[in-house]
């Protein structure tokens, strides 16, 4: 019998990731956390079994975490650091938090209790965050903290459209040490698809030492995408749909609506995803509903305001229908089983799976760096 290699998952949300990490098998997750009592309600009901804490990470101390951890997944918030927000980088508010994270892991080093990997989840914003003149700060300054721990690091920038009918790239920082480097699969330089233009322009701006310390962990190829976005929708009979549809397609762009009528003259049954964004004008803010037929929903994101949910548009029969994205569709999104408890509220499950990290973008990090990485402490029975 293997022994499974273990995990702390931190800001653990509706604990997504421990389902990528492996829920039945491969690493099991033995202690998480996460401050929002939604959240917290959604991870207990879901992982009853999973130790779990609800409180900031910074009231944590490292005698609060059982054993010697394996890995230490983090997905700190990335308000701060998104492109959309204010950017005050991570030395701001919530993505403060990380350094709350970070402690705890210096405490384990500190009580020979270290991870031997890490993996930090966050948005593509990260690689340039900071002050203005100082474009990458906080990606510096997180794999500094991470290569003068002892660990190389690396990073993978993974967009769950690879898996998933979603639009959603997010960036994995992978900091290993010790031993589980010999397994770990590294290539001599950057590689597609994984190592994007930007992630290769963030790695080009840190400090030589930690350039020293860097990995090109190295994935392969994911075999092509065969679910799009219609395969995952509710039966048009079981859902809501808006009496004022019309007047949400008339926000659209002309380039938009011409999308809508081509897909309507089509007479085929066509399914699109849009938003509503504020687009300036004529030097004028203006509401504007952008449509993609490409088979994939946009990015997901936490409804703010009631502006960012997600609309579906279904054209067929010489007409095109509108309705808001349930909850449950946006857990398919995410790769959730439809076995996953959601909250009752539509608004709570949306902003539950609109934080979350996509599960097949985990499970395939798991099976391909992850894992084997921590095989040497897979023993026969
Ligand atoms: C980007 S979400 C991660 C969600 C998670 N990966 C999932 O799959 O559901 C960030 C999470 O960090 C939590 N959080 C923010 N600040 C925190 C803090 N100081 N201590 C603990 N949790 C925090 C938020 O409640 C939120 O659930």
């Amino acid at each position: 019998m293997p022994i499974r290699p273990t995990a702390y998952e931190f800001f653990a949300g509706g604990g997504l990731a421990g389902l990528g990490l492996g829920s039945d098998s491969g690493i099991h997750t033995v202690f998480a956390n996460d401050m929002d009592p939604a959240k917290a309600r959604a991870f207990v009901a879901n992982h009853p079994d999973t130790p779990f804490f609800q409180g900031d990470v910074w009231g944590l101390s490292p005698d609060d975490l059982p054993g010697a951890p394996d890995l230490a997944w983090a997905s700190s918030p990335c308000q701060d650091v998104s492109l959309a927000g204010a950017r005050g980088g991570l030395e701001a508010g919530r993505s403060g938090a990380f350094w709350g994270f970070w402690r705890l892991m210096q405490g384990l080093a500190d009580q020979d209790r270290a991870p031997r990997v890490i993996v930090l989840e966050n948005v593509i914003g990260l690689l340039t965050s900071g002050p203005k003149t100082e474009t990458g700060r906080d990606f510096a300054a997180v794999c500094t903290a991470m290569a003068e721990a002892g660990y190389r690091v690396g990073a993978l920038e993974m967009d769950a459209a690879h898996w998933l009918p979603q639009s959603r790239p997010r960036l994995f920082v992978v900091a290993v040490r010790g031993a589980a480097l010999d397994a770990a699969p590294q290539a001599p330089g950057p590689s597609a698809p994984f190592h994007t233009s930007r992630l290769i322009a963030a790695h080009a701006r840190l400090p030589q030492a930690v350039r020293d310390a860097w990995a090109w962990w190295s994935l392969p190829t994911p075999p092509r995408r065969n679910l799009d976005l219609a395969a995952l929708l509710e039966p048009d009979a079981a859902v809501a749909w808006l009496d004022d549809g019309e007047a949400v397609l008339a926000l659209a762009a002309p380039l938009h609506r011409a999308r809508v009528e081509a897909a309507v003259a089509s007479g085929r049954r066509m399914v699109g995803a849009a938003y509503r964004r504020v687009r300036v004008e004529n030097g004028r803010k203006v509401q504007r509903l952008e449509i993609r037929f490409d088979g994939l929903a946009g990015c997901l994101r936490t409804p703010a305001g009631g502006s960012s949910r997600q609309y579906v548009i279904v054209c067929d029969g010489g007409r095109a229908r509108v309705r808001r994205l349930t909850g449950r569709e946006a857990a398919r999104l995410m790769g959730v089983a439809d076995d996953y408890r959601l909250p009752a509220s539509e608004s709570a499950a949306l902003k539950l799976m609109g934080d979350a990290v996509a599960v097949p973008v985990v499970r395939a990090l798991t099976e391909r760096l992850l894992l084997p990485a921590l095989s040497p402490r897979r023993v026969a029975a």
